[in-house]
């Protein structure tokens, strides 16, 4: 980062709103606008400076609205175009910006582009990648790549050919090298930033262009989570070519004044890769999924946090810290098991942790040092909806509850992403706890029954609680560390991650043994009555008694 004073995008904490799951206006069990315009002066309390809302879009929901049909409009579900402009000025008006998700690697199987390559229009099914399967009377797919969620990459149509869909077959591939979808995409961000949305998360932004004449994937490259498949060489991941679709985009943000901004959702095998997304005349941001890969181990921590703080610095990019959002396993849970060695290859290793019994207790512990950690970091800090709640990921679903397509394309061994999607429980009752007005409205997944002392209302009048920290710290983080600049690591104890930001510092303790702390006055810590000793697996923020504004 330069001297100049920061914009906004290079130090906000943003929320992220899952919108089926965060607030129901209207009691049909789904989240939606009216519920969300209804909770902007909660996050305003929270004290976020920005949101960002998962995908709104008109959709059949194949993937929970990663499969967008139309993108210019509002799934009818969620609200009209009219609320989305309504909220988008409302939540300017408490201070918060506003980002939307984009999905450009696939359309939703009903995108009329799509429905016009299924009735093989003139023309359609170049904006798609349609081939000729291979075989006798080509029964076989084009190649040998596997979705991400499961089963071969390719479904074929009525007329014998296939098309290809990196995750479900209800999400079609586009074909990037298609002046159209160029096209498409640039007129579909100018429309939404016309409506004044201050930027987007870009959906698996390395993930558009795909190797010339789709080659198979290598020998061995077996896996199908984007990360370990990158690894080891996929055609379809992380090609050069992307780069210039970005300087593209990159130059309708900056058409805008004040300047929209773009957070990439890169899934690459580098952070050295990862700042090729963040060249000053591509993307700004790119989440660096390292911090939420990591063990609650203070070595692993640091090491991820340097390498995260180096790659961005390399490009004049701030370094952005995400601990959880809806596609991984909620932070308290990740944390209430053993930690392995090592960054977990992928979150879909859940199944390996699931034998042994979490304990929430200690996981949210943890969660809430690992909070005050992330919140003293330099650059950008994601919040998912919840993690200020400490809700723990549901792993009891019932089968038949269960809406991921993750689960029925795994063949039914992998259980998914619906354990961290449970909606919000804002009141201390029941199910639905205030998510939906209508006390007997069934929610789209079912919420525990053990959740009311983690909703909102019971937390708001716990000092202690884990909501009254997030609030706490956001507030402090402004003052603290916003604007705190380097940060310079404390040699303290193999097990503690400790350091310094301009006259501030943060300790974190990931072993099993007390820590003495120096002597400073306390500020905030993630467990009441820190003083002079950290215990295992708390953290507290520090300042040199005296120093404070
Ligand atoms: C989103 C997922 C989605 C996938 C396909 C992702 O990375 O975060 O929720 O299933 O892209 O669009």
């Amino acid at each position: 980062m330069s001297d100049a004073v920061p914009s906004w995008w290079q130090t906000a904490v943003v929320y992220q709103v899952y919108i089926r799951s965060f607030a129901d206006g209207n009691s049909d069990g789904i989240g939606d606008l009216q519920g969300m315009r209804a909770r902007l002066p909660y996050l305003a309390q929270l004290g976020v400076d920005a949101i960002w809302i998962n995908p709104w879009y008109p959709s059949p929901m194949a993937d929970a609205g990663y499969d967008v049909a139309d993108y210019r409009g509002i799934e009818p579900s969620y609200g009209t175009l009219d609320e989305a402009h309504t909220l988008i000025s409302e939540a300017h008006t408490l201070g918060i910006r506003v980002l939307l998700d984009i999905v450009p690697n696939h359309t939703s199987d009903e995108h009329v582009w799509f429905r016009a390559a299924v009735a093989d229009e003139p023309g359609a099914r170049q904006r798609y990648h349609f081939r000729a399967g291979r075989g006798a009377e080509g029964a076989l797919p084009p190649n040998n790549w596997q979705s991400v969620f499961g089963g071969p990459a390719w479904t074929q149509v009525a007329d014998g050919d296939w098309y290809l869909h990196l995750f479900a077959p209800g999400q079609p591939d586009l074909n990037w090298d298609h002046d159209d979808v160029r096209g498409e995409f640039e007129e579909i961000l100018a429309f939404w930033f016309d409506r004044g949305i201050d930027g987007f998360r870009i959906d698996v932004a390395h993930g558009l262009v795909k190797e010339a004449g789709l080659p198979d994937m290598a020998e061995g490259a077996t896996a199908t989570q984007p990360l370990v498949v990158e690894r080891s060489g996929h055609p379809a991941w992380d090609q050069d070519g992307v780069h210039e679709v970005y300087r593209g985009w990159r130059s309708v943000a900056d058409r805008y004044s004040p300047g929209r901004v773009f957070i990439a959702e890169a899934w690459v095998s580098s952070n050295e890769r990862l700042a090729r997304y963040l060249r000053p005349d591509e993307l700004h941001t790119a989440f660096q999924f390292d911090f939420l890969r990591s063990p609650w181990r203070a070595d692993v921590l640091r090491s991820v946090i340097d390498d995260a703080i180096g790659a961005a610095a390399s490009v004049g990019a701030p370094p952005t810290w995400v601990l959880s959002n809806h596609d991984v396993t909620r932070t308290v849970t990740r944390f209430a098991r053993s930690q392995p060695r090592h960054l977990v290859e992928t979150d879909w290793e859940r199944g390996r942790w699931v034998h042994e019994d979490p304990d929430h207790a200690l996981g949210r512990r943890r969660a809430r040092a690992a909070a005050l950690m992330q919140l003293a970091l330099p650059g950008t800090a994601y919040v998912y909806q919840g993690e200020e709640l400490a809700l723990e990921e549901v792993e009891d679903l019932p089968d038949e509850m269960r809406q991921d397509p993750t689960w029925a394309q795994s063949g039914f061994t992998d259980v998914g992403r619906d354990g961290c999607r449970i909606p919000l429980p804002w009141k201390a009752t029941s199910p639905p706890y205030g998510f939906a007005s209508d006390d007997n409205a069934v929610t789209w997944l079912p919420q525990p029954t053990h959740w009311a002392e983690h909703s909102v209302e019971a937390q708001d009048r716990d000092p202690d609680s884990t909501l009254n920290l997030y609030r706490c710290a956001l507030r402090l983080r402004r003052s603290l560390w916003r604007d705190a600049g380097d940060l310079t690591w404390l040699e303290v104890a193999p097990d503690v991650a400790a350091f310094e930001r301009g006259g501030a510092q943060c300790w974190v303790n990931t072993g099993d043994t007390d820590v003495t702390l120096p002597v400073a006055s306390v500020v905030l810590s993630s467990t009441r009555g820190i003083d002079r000793v950290l215990p295992p697996d708390t953290a507290v923020w520090l300042r040199s008694t005296g120093s404070l504004k």
